[in-house]
C-alpha cells in the first residue's frame, strides 16, 4: 500500500488508500492536522515538505501552481488536500509555521 511517513511527527507511517488525498488518509489515521480551508484549497495550512519520494505524489493541481507562482508555496511543498499517492512510499515533514501548538512534534 502506499505510505506517507511524516518524519517530525515521530515518523509516523500512514497507509493511503487508493484515491485518498494525503489529508484524509492523516485524518483517517487519527492525526490532528491544520486544514483552515477545509480541504478546499483555498489556503496553504495543510502543507507538507516533502523530503523523499516525489515523483509518486499525484500531479501538482490548480491551485498549488497558483500557490506556488505566488510564492506561498515552496517548489517541494504539496497540499496534502490536493495531493494524492497512487503508488509508493514519500517521506515528509510538516513545516514549522503550520505546526499545531497542541501537537508534540519531533526535530
Ligand atoms: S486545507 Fe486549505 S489548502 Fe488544503
Amino acid at each position: 500500500m502506499p505510505t506517507l511517513i511524516i518524519e517530525n511527527l515521530a515518523s509516523t507511517a500512514i497507509t493511503v488508500p487508493a484515491g485518498a488525498t494525503l489529508l484524509a488518509a492523516i485524518q483517517a489515521a487519527g492525526h490532528d492536522w491544520p486544514h483552515a480551508c477545509g480541504g478546499r484549497g483555498r489556503c496553504v495550512t495543510c502543507r507538507v515538505r516533502v523530503c523523499a519520494g516525489p515523483e509518486h505524489l499525484s500531479p501538482p493541481t490548480a491551485p498549488e501552481l497558483r500557490y506556488r507562482a505566488a510564492g506561498r508555496l515552496r517548489p517541494d511543498e504539496r497540499l496534502t488536500c490536493q495531493t494524492r499517492l497512487p503508488t509508493g512510499q514519500v517521506t515528509a515533514r510538516i513545516p514549522r509555521a503550520t505546526q499545531l501548538p497542541h501537537v508534540a512534534y519531533s526535530e
